[in-house]
């Protein structure tokens, strides 16, 4: 089957650095790691819950330290895109991840909109600058401030790591200066958070996407006003598994953010991590939770309605969404 046109609007850059890379960066940057194999390190992908994947993401990206190697990493995640049928992708990256560690804010823009520039039609990509909601107010104040000299390289800021204990109305400043730079704005909600986060994303950040969203459920209320004012949740059903919101991919609630008619969109979150790109995604969850054709043609024709691409752009993939035969 040819994979349906789609985009992509929840990867994290960092999520794709396959623990083949992490060795063969650490070699190169003369990285010492605390695993002794591949095999090793892949064994220690058996997570609990958000915080005990996010210790070993963090851990791993010690391994990126030059522009090649923000280069490389993104030119391969966007080499998988043609084989997922993604023809554009929003991507997330951490800078403060990478600002900690003494990587300067230049090395990884420069090196990940280079990747950018150099992929191919029909393949098309945006960056997307994420703050760490475990990290301090001022610390995100500062890495916008960082970035401004390349806004021209980014089309929108995010919320992302730890999510309970740091509601989105401790960044309230920052996404207004955000949107005064004239930048979108997503946020990761509902994901380990309760619905409040939600809310809270859309009245106090003024969020045009919730990344995630899925606990959104809980507040039928909230539900009814997503529905409402047709807002974007970016779902990415094998991270909710391996995260363990779910037991296993049968009891996900996708169905249900459908049925309820939000706008929902499949998104791989962390490939590297949570065992598939998107259309491994899409695979999941039509083998496991009866998602149909027609339900995949419509996530796929939400994936462009949801991103930040120009009208006539949007109209000309939604057309191929519409003469995508399944075969
Ligand atoms: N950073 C990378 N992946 C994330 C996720 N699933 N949730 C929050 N922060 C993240
Ligand atoms: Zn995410």
């Amino acid at each position: 089957m040819s994979e349906i046109p789609k985009a992509e609007l929840h990867v994290h850059i960092e999520g794709t650095l396959e623990p083949e890379m992490v060795f063969t960066l650490a070699r190169r940057n003369d990285v010492e790691l605390p695993y002794a194999s591949v095999d090793e390190l892949k064994a220690r992908y058996r997570f609990t819950d958000l915080q005990s994947f996010l210790d070993i993401y963090y851990a791993n990206m010690a391994v990126l330290r030059t522009q090649q190697d923000f280069y490389d990493l993104a030119a391969a995640y966007l080499r998988t895109c043609g084989g997922q049928g993604v023809r554009h992708a929003e991507i997330f990256f951490d800078p403060q991840a990478h600002l900690n560690r003494g990587v300067a804010m230049e090395t990884v823009v420069a090196g990940l909109s280079a990747a950018i520039d150099d992929t191919a039609d029909p393949v098309s990509a945006g960056l997307i600058l994420c703050f760490l909601r475990d990290e301090p107010a001022d610390s995100a104040s500062e890495a916008l401030r960082l970035a401004e000299p390349f806004l021209d390289r980014i089309i929108g800021v995010g919320l992302d790591s730890a999510e309970v204990g740091h509601p989105p109305s401790k960044f309230a400043e920052v996404f207004q200066r955000a949107h005064d730079l004239g930048l979108r704005a997503v946020a990761h909600a509902g994901e380990e958070g309760p619905p409040e986060y939600v809310r809270d994303s859309l009245d106090v950040l003024g969020v045009a996407r919730i990344d995630h969203g899925i606990r959104a459920l809980e507040d039928l209320d909230l539900v009814a006003r997503l529905r409402q004012e047709r807002v974007p949740l970016t779902v990415c059903p094998l991270s909710n598994v391996r995260l363990g919101s779910f037991a296993d991919i049968t009891q996900h609630t996708l169905p249900k953010l459908m049925s309820e008619g939000l706008l929902v969109t499949v998104n791989s979150d962390d490939p590297a991590y949570f065992g598939g790109y998107v259309a491994d995604n899409f695979a999941a969850v039509r083998s496991g939770l009866g998602i149909t054709d027609e339900d995949v043609r419509l996530l796929a024709a939400n994936s462009f309605r949801a991103s930040f691409l120009d009208d006539d752009r949007k109209a000309d993939l939604l057309a191929e969404v519409a003469a995508w035969s399944p075969g």
